[in-house]
């Protein structure tokens, strides 16, 4: 029998690994592709959902930020420039929204499920996106970029500590 993936919690040390490249494209990824897929559109709010999010170190990354489904493999930023702040939120920890400073534009260089190179480009929301889910693979969350306490929960509107959010978070 397939277990069902489930967005694993936060506090998950998995959270703070490094995930693994992958070298087979073989009926293993399709499949987790799409357990990402479907997680993510089961999810409110959603934007993206990177392997680690659901337990599996692998460097795979599903996203939907607005224009439609990207699938990622081994996703190298190549390069950046600009500068952007704004709100950002993760399917791992619901309900905070934190103010982020990205880069404002990415060049990615990634593979499709049949190990074709790609390079994809990006712009202010999408850069921010790409930028959020490449950190996962690297056991980064956007807490980790945050300044000056800019964290908030999304009903009460107030503040969050960081520091406390942070150390939840298995931040070493
Ligand atoms: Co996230």
């Amino acid at each position: 029998m397939k277990m069902e993936k489930a967005i694993i919690p936060f506090g998950d040390h998995l959270l703070r690994k490094r995930s693994k490249p992958v070298s087979k494209f073989d009926e293993e990824l399709s499949g987790l592709l799409d357990d990402l897929t479907n997680i993510l559109y089961a999810a409110e709010g959603r934007a993206g959902l990177a392997a680690p999010q659901i337990g599996v170190l692998k460097r795979v990354i599903v996203m939907d930020c607005g224009s439609g489904k990207i699938e990622l493999i081994n996703p190298e930023i190549l390069e950046t420039s600009g500068e952007q702040m704004g709100p950002e939120a993760c399917l791992s920890f619901p309900g905070y929204t934190g103010i982020v400073k990205r880069a404002n534009y990415v060049k990615v260089k990634s593979q499709t499920r049949n190990q074709a190179e790609v390079l994809l480009e990006g712009e202010g929301f999408l850069a921010r996106c790409f930028q959020h889910e490449i950190d996962h693979l690297n056991g980064v969350l956007y807490i980790d970029h945050i300044q000056d306490d800019e964290l908030y929960d999304d009903h009460t509107r107030q503040q969050v500590n960081l520091r406390e959010m942070l150390r939840l978070s298995g931040k070493k």
